[in-house]
């Protein structure tokens, strides 16, 4: 599916979901229409951790609850900043969840400028995620500030 589509699609969900349901089923709709997306999580920051959310994948995770600076999930909310990363296994800050991951992205989700949560995309393919990934994850981010509570 491309972008566009899949942001119009989110739109459409999200109104016609419980607001309740909203963010667990952007997450399942993520993992469902995009093969490269291996385990997909919400991430939302309470006090000085990220506590995990909804998520979609075969296996669950231990990183239940991240410090703020560890990990590339704890970076991306420390500096605001979305993360790629090409190739996991090559990213000393990198907390391993599951054997299979080959590569992450991680999208801050902010309010006013402040991180309050993230979308946490694992892939077990090398280099999955490029500019596009970054740009239309970084649109859902904004979608779903307002469900993060
Ligand atoms: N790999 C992440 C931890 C979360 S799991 O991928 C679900 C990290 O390095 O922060």
């Amino acid at each position: 599916m491309d972008y566009k589509t899949a942001e119009e699609k989110i739109k459409e969900i999200i109104s016609k979901n419980k607001e309740s349901k909203v963010l667990q089923s952007v997450v399942d709709f993520l993992y469902e229409e995009f093969d490269n997306y291996s385990w997909v999580g919400i991430y939302i920051v309470k006090e000085n951790d990220l506590i995990l959310g909804p998520w979609r994948g075969e296996q669950a995770t231990e990183h239940v609850r991240i410090p703020i600076g560890k990990g590339i999930c704890g970076s991306a909310a420390m500096n605001g900043k979305t993360e790629v990363v090409p190739d996991v296994n090559a990213d000393k800050r990198y907390l391993s969840c599951f054997v299979s991951t080959k590569s992450e992205i991680v999208v801050p989700i902010k309010k006013s400028r402040r991180v309050i949560g993230e979308i946490d995309i694992d892939s077990n393919i090398s280099n999955a995620f490029d500019k596009k990934d970054a740009v239309f994850l970084e649109k859902i981010a904004d979608i779903l500030v307002r469900y993060i509570c």
